[in-house]
């Protein structure tokens, strides 16, 4: 882990305004800065950051948040890759804690492991391009195949000369040990002859092409090398081996130059191989990666679940791997994602057919051939079961088995009624189906499991989707707004007590009391015993009192360093709010934003009744509907009722006092 120390000395020299400059073209506007949406095509700006606040917010995609969060959000970088990357920027040297020593082993072996790869993949390239061996075959075979040299280079491909020991020796020359050459599979070693002599090695790509494959964050994890010769008894491909920093399963070719746009197309073409990825992009179709010809996992489809929702699978035209993907596929609806599939035509693949036509005709074809993957299966298995019962009951039940996968009841729902359809069965027959599959899976769960089943899969009407953005939500924003902004100013309240006047009657009489911002806001809801409903919001709350009680100082940006990034990105949203005016420069065009009239103290005061007041009637509405129910007895809850309307009708006077 990269210490606490690190952290803050990141924090404390990384400008936001900076990092984001090297992304996003900045100008300055007031005490701002504003730009085109990294995350949205847009021409106007929308695009905000602000050096005072060391924040920045998106208002055509919502997204906001610190520095930290940007790169996360830009980069899709992890949280210590972001921390390292502003290290690395800042030249600040990131001091590691809390490791064991075997930890730190571990650690550092990674390390050099990467380092290895890192130089063996230029040690590649660096022969494709200046020696002979690899401007003849390697270079001329990349070109054949109709690779520009920017794609080349872009993608960082490589020759491996064709000898036993040319890059085993080379990184032993350098420095580099021969355990990690051994473990990354660079080399591959052989027993030695004796202890004393020099170690046995032969290297594991040697007359291949080859393809760096990277992360997410763009190191080199491994290499895929191709022969050139199509001598049958050679395998085609060999790849690095699985190792530390290697696994198959977790890996996507190409998804390091494709996250930007899968992100901003908010959509992922799945290919097989290396060469369909580089033939699209280089065509221009950018967001492309490839499972490397193994089945999907779990894992991989994770990493684009991250990016957007959406994905289209491209098949060679051959219809025999046709069949066996279309499995691997529902792993992807089980993670909720909406997939669409496209074939090419017979004998072309995702890499013939990007080269044989134009970005506009590929981006044609695309868009008319994807189809919705379920309804792409159900036709294609309906076509060949035909009339044939014991066929068509398969074909049912396979495609009902699919349709359970997919999380969403609704979407399930719609997905049977397009299949009765489509198979011109009852919607029923497919309903039953469903439900069997689902309980058997329940079934099978519990058996394994031994705890409580997911909600159970249940085949009824759609429920009404909830709305979020209620009276309540506001007001709790507001809340945490006024603490952020406010929390340790000095303020003076009025409150209206219930006395007892000369003739003994209860009245109610203004007593004004001096707080900060954050005790009285505390100390009222406290005393409705009134808990923010919104489960971010009431964490929020909670740091905020505590580091306003704590702190004489209170500044929002050391609050944010300390946050969660999703709170980040909900506080940095608040504060921004009212920069949104800013970014419209209505100023200009004479169109001031309603300004607050209300001075903070009765802003508070407002915020706090309006609160109380409509958590009140919701009681009240749920104590009516007790009493509508007729066994019981009703006098405690119409009592308490009557409570409730006193109440009521007092704080509604407080309001009317407060209010302007
Ligand atoms: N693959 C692999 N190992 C193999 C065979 C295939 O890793 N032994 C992966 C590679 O990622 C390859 C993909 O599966 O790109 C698809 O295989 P294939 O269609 O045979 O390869 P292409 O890259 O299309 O090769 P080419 O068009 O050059 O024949
Ligand atoms: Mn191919």
């Amino acid at each position: 882990m990269i210490s606490k120390t690190s952290i803050d000395q990141v924090y404390d020299a990384a400008r936001v305004e900076e990092v984001i400059g090297d992304f996003v073209q900045l100008k300055k506007s007031g005490a701002n800065y504003k730009g085109l949406s990294p995350f949205t095509d847009e021409r106007t700006p929308s695009f905000m950051v602000s050096p005072v606040k060391q924040i920045w917010k998106d208002f055509s995609s919502g997204k906001g948040g610190n520095v930290v969060a940007f790169l996360m959000e830009h980069e899709h970088f992890t949280y210590p890759e972001a921390i390292r990357y502003l290290a690395k920027k800042y030249q600040i040297e990131i001091e590691e804690t809390q490791r064991t020593d075997e930890e730190k082993a571990e650690a550092s072996a990674r390390e050099s492991m990467y380092l290895v790869s890192e130089f063996a993949q230029k040690h590649f390239q660096n022969s494709l391009w200046q020696t002979e061996e690899g401007k003849a075959i390697g270079l001329t075979y990349f070109k054949e195949r109709g690779f520009s040299e920017q794609t080349i280079r872009q993608f960082g491909l490589g020759y491996a000369l064709d000898q036993w020991e040319d890059f085993g020796k080379k990184a032993l020359a350098e420095g580099y040990q021969l355990e990690y050459l051994d473990k990354t599979g660079l080399v591959i070693v052989k027993e030695q002859a004796s202890a004393a002599g020099p170690p046995k090695m032969i290297d594991r790509f040697k007359g291949r092409i080859i393809f760096p494959i990277h992360s997410m964050s763009g190191r080199v994890l491994g290499f895929g090398g191709r022969i050139l010769s199509s001598e049958k008894k050679i395998a085609k491909y060999v790849n690095s081996p699985e190792s530390d920093i290697y696994q198959k399963s977790k890996v996507l070719y190409g998804i390091y130059f494709a996250k930007q746009s899968i992100a901003r197309e908010d959509c992922c073409y799945l290919v097989e191989g290396y060469t369909d990825v580089i033939q699209m992009y280089q065509r221009g179709i950018h967001n492309v990666v490839a499972s490397s010809g193994t089945a999907l996992t779990s894992e991989q489809i994770r990493l684009i679940n991250r990016l957007t929702k959406n994905i289209v699978v491209l098949f060679d035209g051959d219809a025999a791997g046709l069949r066996a993907s279309l499995r691997g596929i529902d792993l992807i609806l089980e993670q909720g994602m909406n997939v669409r599939v496209c074939s090419f035509p017979e004998g072309e693949d995702p890499d013939s057919f990007a080269r044989e036509n134009s970005y506009e005709d590929l981006v044609l074809y695309l868009n008319e051939n994807a189809k919705d993957f379920i309804q792409f299966k159900t036709s294609l298995l309906n076509e060949e079961s035909g009339h044939d019962p014991i066929k068509r009951a398969d074909t049912i039940r396979d495609i009902v088995n699919s349709i359970s996968k997919i999380p969403d009841r609704i979407k399930r729902e719609l997905y049977i009624q397009e299949c009765a359809r489509m198979m011109n069965i009852s919607e029923e027959v497919l309903f039953n189906t469903l439900a069997q599959i689902s309980s058997k899976e329940i079934k099978d769960y519990k058996r394994v499991q031994k705890a409580p089943p997911p909600k159970a899969f249940e085949v009824l009407k759609n429920e009404p989707a909830q709305t979020s953005a209620d009276i309540q939500y506001v007001l709790e924003r507001k809340i945490i707004e006024m603490l952020l902004l406010y929390g340790d100013k000095d303020g003076e309240f009025e409150d209206l007590i219930l006395k007892e006047n000369e003739e003994g009657d209860l009245v109610l009489e203004p007593e004004s009391s001096e707080a900060k911002v954050y005790e009285k806001i505390f100390l009222d809801l406290q005393e409705d015993e009134i808990e923010l409903t919104d489960e971010q919001f009431r964490n929020l709350y909670y740091l905020l009192i505590e580091e306003l009680n704590k702190n004489e100082d209170f500044s929002i940006s050391s609050f944010m360093n300390a946050l969660d990034q999703d709170m980040v990105e909900q506080v940095s949203s608040i504060l921004m709010e009212d920069e949104k005016y800013a970014l419209h420069e209505w100023e200009k065009k004479d169109i001031y934003p309603k300004n607050k009239e209300h001075t903070i103290s009765q802003l508070v005061s407002e915020t706090i009744l309006t609160l109380r007041c409509y958590l009140i009637k919701k009681r009240i509405a749920t104590l009516q509907k007790d009493t509508e129910s007729e066994q019981e007895d009703h006098r405690d809850t119409l009592e308490e009722i009557m409570n409730y309307l006193s109440l009521n009708s007092l704080l509604n006077k407080k309001l009317n006092r407060v209010l302007p």
